[in-house]
């Protein structure tokens, strides 16, 4: 049984395999990247149903500028459709979203809009989307360490009292609890540089399903394979 008390808080998907989703089916890999969008939809309403706090979806890399320019050029405007689309039904939902990522570098009217929508949803409650966008885990903790230098030189922190607690709040994800649950779809068994530093306890989940096939039941089976699994963050 699913209930508060043992489902995941916090839940972070490697949303994988639409390209191959499409040519399986003999269609073009944006095909794939649109279903994609309708299962983005479908897993947000489960998460807020169960009563998950935080969701977060690995939406686009750093490294994903290296896909050809077309491909980019949809995948962005698939995001400002879904974020314009959904951004009603988001409020209306109490759910907050929030952009992990270098955000700045993305084109100017995707900043602009990502922003807006993060202030129009910050205070909301029910539940926590982050998406990672131009994210990469690596560069994540490296705009760390420069941001901890800074202050550092600027005499604003002291060195010596840079623990785990105080790197954690110089990453984008600030004040967000660590994932419980890592799922992968598509069957790559990869990490794939997100998130590198909050999963180091995360429980990990691969399944075969590609992406636009992974539905609220494959979700829900995630969670019950997570339940039955025995954390013990390197105690006995
Ligand atoms: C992986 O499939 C998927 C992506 C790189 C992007 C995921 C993006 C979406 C589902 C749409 C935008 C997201 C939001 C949150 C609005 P792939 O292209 O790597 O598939 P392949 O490995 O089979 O080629």
């Amino acid at each position: 049984m699913l209930n508060k008390s043992n489902i995941p808080k916090h839940i972070a998907i490697i949303m994988d395999g639409n390209g191959r989703w499409a040519k399986k089916k003999g269609l073009p890999r944006i095909m794939g990247h649109r279903q994609g969008i309708e299962r983005v939809k479908e897993i947000v309403g489960a998460c807020k149903g169960l009563g998950i706090d935080t969701l977060t979806l690995y939406a686009f890399s750093v490294e994903n500028w290296k896909r050809p320019r077309p491909e980019v050029n949809t995948l962005m405007r698939l995001l400002e459709q879904f974020v314009k689309r959904e951004l009603n039904s988001l409020i209306k939902n109490d759910v907050r979203i929030k952009v992990i990522g270098r955000i700045d570098e993305l084109p100017e009217n995707i900043t602009r809009l990502l922003k807006e929508t993060e202030f129009i949803t910050k205070d909301n409650k029910s539940l926590m989307l982050n998406l990672a966008l131009n994210y990469g885990g690596r560069i994540e903790i490296v705009d760390a360490v420069k941001a901890i230098l800074k202050d550092v030189l600027k005499g604003s922190l002291n060195a010596t009292d840079i623990d785990e607690e105080v790197f954690s709040s110089y990453l984008y994800t600030a004040g967000i609890p660590d994932p419980d649950l890592l799922i992968r779809t598509s069957g790559e068994m990869r990490i794939s540089n997100f998130l590198l530093w909050q999963i180091s306890y995360s429980e990990i989940y691969f399944t075969h399903k590609y992406w636009p096939d992974f539905r609220r039941k494959d979700l829900e089976d995630a969670i019950g394979e997570y339940i039955k699994r025995e954390r013990r963050f390197g105690g006995i």
